[in-house]
């Protein structure tokens, strides 16, 4: 078993304990024997491409340049049929939430949202089992966060009692769903940003709200999982240019309020990490692979989704008791469990 206690940032996968490839039966054994709760699957970056609809005229914007780049190179390494095998997966592999950190798209055009939307609904856990956050791509044309918003709401809906609406730029965020023993919340860094750049930002506001919320006290017995499509350590998060530029505000944050577990996307790669929380104990930062991608060549950065084990806990919080990386196996045309034992780089 890999037992990942509380906070503990050495997020090494253990090789071989994982379930047997395929097997429900084994991997649900084992989860009643530890007592786990839930298990919430983190995917991100799928980055569906879909040029059905989307006219020329679409990239005779300020975008032209990246749309033409995502139209010969990358959309080729971004594949939808990865998409739904692991669409199927998730609907074979008994898990209680899917959670999606961002970039859905890779234009922000309306045809490709659609095309999204489509993919997500074929999720059988539906708009309360599933949530999406907005990336950097999906804001990467003008009118593209209102787009997301448009055709992703249900997906990123708080539920009732958390919901706001005070009409700063970031609207609803941070959103709030409470999955007992879990509480997500989930941030938006997703801007319109200049050329060439991929950067995010949580802003004053959204922060100064996350504090709130994860000091909350009918928070007090979740397990806090914070939820953002940038990453907030690491070089990756330093970078300029597609960094998260108030990362260290969004640390002071985690410090002073603390939480669980980061997911993050970004990166399109499998990083670990840990930020400090309240007096010093660390709070595991985690990313993961694009849920599409296949070049045939990079195998450390082939489609994979990771599922996270949730106890409720004898004492304290809710705790991760046990992971299972899920890959992409092009040979077999469906996702299996992760048998190349590529473990999480340190973040940065
Ligand atoms: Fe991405
Ligand atoms: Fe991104």
């Amino acid at each position: 078993m890999t037992r990942v206690a509380p906070g503990h940032g050495n997020e090494t996968r253990a090789r071989g304990d994982a379930a047997e490839p395929g097997s429900r039966s084994c991997s649900a054994g084992k989860a009643s024997i530890l007592g786990v709760v839930m298990r919430i699957a983190h995917i991100s970056d799928p980055h569906l491409l879909s040029l059905s609809g989307a006219r020329w005229l679409d990239f005779a914007n300020k975008r032209w340049i990246g749309g033409m780049n995502l139209l010969f190179k990358r959309g080729r390494h971004h594949k939808n049929e990865v998409f739904e095998a692991m669409v199927a997966d998730l609907n074979d592999h008994r898990v209680d939430h899917v959670l999606c950190t961002g970039d859905v798209t890779n234009l922000a055009l309306e045809p490709e949202f659609r095309f999204a939307r489509e993919h997500f609904d074929r999720l059988e856990l539906g708009f309360d089992g599933v949530t999406v956050l907005p990336g950097n791509h999906d804001a990467y044309v003008e009118g593209g966060s209102d787009q997301f918003r448009e055709h992703f709401e249900p997906y990123f809906r708080s539920d009732p009692e958390w919901r706001r609406d005070d009409g700063h730029d970031h609207g609803a965020w941070p959103i709030v769903r409470v999955r007992p023993p879990v509480a997500i919340i989930g941030l938006s860094t997703s801007l319109h940003t200049p050329w060439f750049t991929a950067y995010g930002r949580l802003g004053s506001d959204q922060l100064e709200r996350l504090r709130e919320i994860l000091r909350d006290p009918r928070l007090a017995d979740a397990m806090r999982v914070v939820a953002i499509h940038h990453p907030p350590i690491g070089g990756h998060a330093a970078s300029r240019g597609r960094g998260l530029h108030d990362r260290e505000e969004f640390a002071r944050v985690l410090a002073e309020a603390g939480a669980e577990l980061v997911l993050h996307g970004h990166e399109h790669r499998d990083l670990a990490g840990q930020l400090p929380g309240p007096n010093g104990a660390p709070i595991p930062v985690r990313g993961i692979q694009s849920g599409t991608f296949d070049d045939g060549k990079r195998d450390a950065m082939r489609a994979r989704y990771r599922v996270y084990e949730i106890t409720a806990g004898a004492a304290g919080r809710p705790e991760v008791v046990r992971e299972e990386l899920r890959a992409w196996a092009p040979s077999a045309g469906r996702f299996v469990d992760d048998e190349t034992a590529v473990s999480a780089r340190a973040a940065g």
